[in-house]
Order: C-alpha cells, then sequence, then structure tokens
C-alpha cells in the first residue's frame, strides 16, 4: 500500500494496522474519497463556466478581457488531513465535508483591481450561487503584505441521486498579486531561511510597491481609454467615421486577440 492509499484510508477512520488484510475495505475507502473528490472538482468546472461565460460577455461589452486566467484545484487527501488535524476535528470525510470550504478552490486572475471586484459582483450576483463568506485581503491587507479577494460560495450541482449545494473557495487578485503570492508560498515551505526578518521585510515592501504599481496602472488604463473616446468623437465630428473603423480593426485594443488560459 503506498502512501496515497494510507492517507486515503485513514480519511475514512478505518484503524489502518488492518488494512493489509482487509482489501475490499482498502479499496472501498479509497472509491469513496475518490468520488467524493469528483464532486467537488465538478462544482470547479461549474464555476470556471460562470466565470468564463461573465467574461466573454465582458469581454464583447467593453473590448477587452477582465480575466487574464483561471486556474483550479482539488485539494489532495493529505491536505484535507492535515488541515482537519491542525483545527482539531475528527479525520474523517464527513468532517471534511462540513467543516472545509476549501477542498474546492478556484483561482481567478484579472487585469485590474476594479476587474476583481467587477467579477466577484457578477458572480455572487446570480441566482443560484450563495455567498458563504468574504475575505478582503485588499482593502484590508495581511501583515505580510497579502492581497487578494477571497469568496467562500456555494453552488448547487446536480447528481444523478440529485442536487448537492457544494462550497467552493474564490480567490481573485491581480497578476502582480498572484505573482508576489507565488514568491512568498514559495517561503513558507523553506525550513531555515538565513535573515528571514530581512526577507520578510523585503517581501512587504514588494507588495506594498505591487499595490501602488495596480492603482497607477488602472489610472493610466483610465486615461487611455479617455483618449480612445476622444479620438472617437473627433473622428464622428470629421465625419470619417468609417475611416476609423478601419484603424480600430487593426490597433491594438480594437481587433487585438484575446487568450483565456486554464490550467
Ligand atoms: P487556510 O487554512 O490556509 O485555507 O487559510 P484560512 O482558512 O484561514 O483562509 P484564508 O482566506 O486566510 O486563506 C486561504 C488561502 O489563501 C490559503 O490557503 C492560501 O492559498 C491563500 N493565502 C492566504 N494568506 C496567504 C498569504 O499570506 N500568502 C500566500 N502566498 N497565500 C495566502
Ligand atoms: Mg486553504
Amino acid at each position: 500500500m503506498d502512501n496515497t492509499q494510507k492517507e486515503l484510508i485513514n480519511l475514512t477512520n478505518l484503524p489502518l494496522a488492518n488494512l493489509p488484510e482487509d482489501t475490499g475495505a482498502v479499496f472501498g475507502a479509497a472509491e469513496s474519497i475518490k468520488s467524493m473528490l469528483m464532486k467537488y472538482s465538478c462544482a470547479i468546472r461549474e464555476v470556471k463556466t460562470k466565470l468564463e461565460v461573465l467574461s466573454d460577455e465582458f469581454s464583447a461589452q467593453n473590448q477587452r478581457n477582465p480575466i487574464e486566467f483561471i486556474t483550479s484545484r482539488v485539494k489532495t487527501p493529505k491536505s484535507i488531513m492535515q488541515k482537519l488535524h491542525r483545527r482539531g476535528l475528527p479525520v474523517t470525510m464527513e468532517s471534511a465535508q462540513e467543516n472545509l470550504f476549501d477542498i474546492a478552490g478556484v483561482r481567478v486572475i484579472c487585469s485590474f483591481v476594479d476587474d476583481i471586484y467587477s467579477v466577484a459582483g457578477m458572480l455572487i450576483d446570480q441566482d443560484d450561487v450563495e455567498l458563504v463568506k468574504t475575505k478582503d485581503y485588499i482593502k484590508n491587507p495581511k501583515p505580510n503584505g497579502y492581497r487578494s479577494l477571497h469568496l467562500i460560495i456555494r453552488i448547487p450541482v446536480f447528481f444523478s441521486d440529485g442536487k448537492r449545494k457544494m462550497p467552493v473557495e474564490v480567490q481573485i487578485r491581480t497578476i502582480a498579486m498572484d505573482f508576489w503570492a507565488s514568491l512568498e508560498h514559495d517561503l513558507k515551505y523553506k525550513k531555515v531561511v538565513p535573515n528571514v526578518e530581512d526577507v520578510q521585510r523585503e517581501l512587504k515592501d514588494c507588495a506594498d510597491t505591487i499595490a501602488d504599481t495596480d492603482m497607477r496602472m488602472m489610472k493610466l488604463r483610465d486615461e487611455i481609454d479617455r483618449m480612445k473616446v476622444e479620438e472617437e468623437m473627433k473622428f464622428t465630428s470629421d465625419g470619417s467615421a468609417g475611416k476609423h473603423e478601419d484603424l480600430a480593426e487593426g490597433r491594438e485594443g480594437g481587433g487585438k486577440e484575446q487568450y483565456v488560459v486554464e490550467i
């Protein structure tokens, strides 16, 4: 039995010592966990589809894509166990389903800070999306400098045996915030970091610089948008709208191809 199988079994509360003799239970338990995790991955698909629809509609209306890319993950059995254990909760499948809201995780990377709130608003306004909890680490950054908008939502998923409202953690952040979080996350897993305080201070400083840059980029975008509108009005008042449409096709932003990457 490999470690993953042991993890799976542990989560179902079967005594590990008896497992080698009880092969049926081993496979049964592994199947139950697989089936539980499959339900969370279906919930992820539903949320991703919603986000993609919103992104397409927003792109059509505004000529730009608010979502740069979307990633997702289902928590591993090991990570589920560790979190339950850390919180002093029973390490069982039932307990995981009742107490953990981040088994399904979707990360949405936006171009600009205001896109984060637009995407969040459009998602939680949907009838079938129930907002369970919001943590706004953009308005209230963590002391280490972490910024991101976190939503815990529940969405209905229709399975063969009926409808289940599945919890999904949605993290929404800008590309720059995501870049920072990846590096900071790596630091957490380093056992020994010499000058850890210096590194933390530097990271916090970078986070603040990134937040400032995000704001400046948003202002620049508004300025560029304003210039585009002025240019369009100028062409229209010249009576040369046709000519302008040709121009818009060729210029950046007008006929720019949009990519949505999914991992
Ligand atoms: P977890 O037990 O880690 O799930 O945290 P939580 O239940 O207290 O929720 P919180 O909203 O604070 O964090 C949820 C997730 O956001 C984490 O699992 C990380 O993916 C991410 N996150 C939160 N804080 C940080 C941080 O300081 N740095 C980085 N890199 N990621 C963070
Ligand atoms: Mg988590």
